[in-house]
């Protein structure tokens, strides 16, 4: 069941206005049958395609109907997802396996893709990468070329982690690489990258605060703070658990309240990801890649050009009130964000979520994707 939500004065105007443009490209569609889709979609992943690694709310169903009979793909879509830690090519096999439908890495938009934008700043400097995952490799992918990751770089500091002999999963053995980088510890780190969640905070906040306060250099004198840069700023999550799970916000919120617990400046910090503006740009950008992709296969010459092409309307189909769809409203047109129930909202059937309402709630990521397929009239049943 689908429920229109119009809570508040201001998202009425805007709701009604994006319902109109819906019904102008309804009926743009209807008379030149031939054209291409001028929406396109932004799945947000956990709490709406998958908990954990479990599809949910009909995800794979919804993504198939949006390839046609010989899975060629008919409607832009992108994963813009806060989640990271592994290589988008590699989250895009995994999400292909997972959802039974073909991915390409383009499509996968995480946290920390923004983060290619800083290699001509640290293409060569050291750089620490923290979190879960390979955070190291994904940076090293992007093009930046003396990264270490946390985890490595806590070695070559004896003693810097005083509970690591109580810590029972043991260290990685980077006896390789530490030959190879033997000045690391003689070196200034020039700037710190959290690429997805801390894996051992105790640790993590210890050797930032170490790193960070002495211009990059542990157990030296005080100095300037090198560059921080968190991959997103999610305070919560939907995971596979029940309840929601404690995210990268949370561990920027730790972090700073012990830095500035023993150093007289403030923490200071940078955050991309969702619902930064600069996510759901890169994502409209790589949507009208698609979309002229789109058109070139449909043979439509004059909108072959990539990037020339314009939206109506782009979906984001979150489960986050003040993440996804906080963003979503935030970047205004062509943006229409949608909640789902399946994740961090968990509103009954007549809710939505007051202080940054979206435009529509459903119950699933394939109620949306009904919503969407019809209201564009894609519907082919
Ligand atoms: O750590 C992942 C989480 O913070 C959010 O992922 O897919 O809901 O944006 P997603
Ligand atoms: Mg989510």
């Amino acid at each position: 069941m689908i429920h229109l939500q119009l809570l508040r004065k201001s998202s009425q105007t805007r709701s009604r206005k994006q319902l109109s443009q819906l019904f102008s490209t309804i009926s743009q569609i209807s008379s030149q049958p031939s054209k291409p889709p001028s929406f396109g979609i932004a799945f947000d992943i956990d709490g709406v395609v998958l908990r954990g690694n479990t599809p949910i709310g009909g995800a794979s169903r919804a993504l198939r109907r949006l390839y046609d009979g010989s899975g060629v793909l008919k409607v832009p879509f992108v994963f813009l997802t806060n989640g990271g830690g592994i290589r988008e090519s590699k989250r895009a096999a995994e999400l292909s396996e997972l959802l039974g439908v073909k991915i390409s890495p383009s499509q996968v938009l995480q946290g920390h893709s923004p983060f290619k934008q800083l290699v001509n700043r640290f293409e060569n400097e050291l750089i620490v990468a923290v979190g879960k995952g390979e955070p190291a490799v994904v940076m090293s992918e992007y093009g930046f070329k003396n990264v270490i990751s946390i985890d490595e770089y806590a070695l070559y500091f004896d003693n810097i982690d005083p509970l690591a002999p109580y810590k029972k999963w043991g260290t990685i053995d980077f006896a390789v690489e530490r030959t190879r980088k033997c000045s690391i510890n003689s070196k200034r780190v020039q700037a710190a990258f959290i690429v997805s969640d801390s894996v051992d905070w105790s640790r993590d906040i210890q050797v930032l605060c170490d790193t960070l306060r002495t211009g990059g250099l542990p157990a030296s004198e005080e100095g300037p703070q090198p560059p921080l840069y968190f991959a997103h700023d999610d305070l919560k999550y939907q995971g596979a658990f029940p309840s929601e799970r404690l995210g990268m916000g949370a561990f920027r919120i730790a972090l700073e309240s012990v830095f500035n617990s023993i150093h007289a400046e403030a923490l200071k910090y940078t955050y991309f990801g969702k619902l930064n503006p600069v996510a759901f740009k890169n994502a409209e950008v790589v949507l009208k890649q698609q979309a002229s992709f789109i058109y070139r296969e449909l043979n439509i010459v004059n909108h072959a050009n990539s990037g020339s092409h314009d939206f109506q309307t782009l979906y984001m189909i979150g489960d986050n009130p003040a993440v996804d769809i906080k963003g979503a409203r935030q970047a205004r047109n062509p943006w229409f964000p949608i909640l789902t129930r399946t994740g961090v909202f968990k509103g009954d059937h007549h809710s939505n979520y007051p202080e940054f309402p979206a435009n529509m709630v459903v119950d699933t990521v394939e109620e949306a994707v009904d919503f969407i397929l019809r209201n564009e009239h894609q519907i082919t049943d």
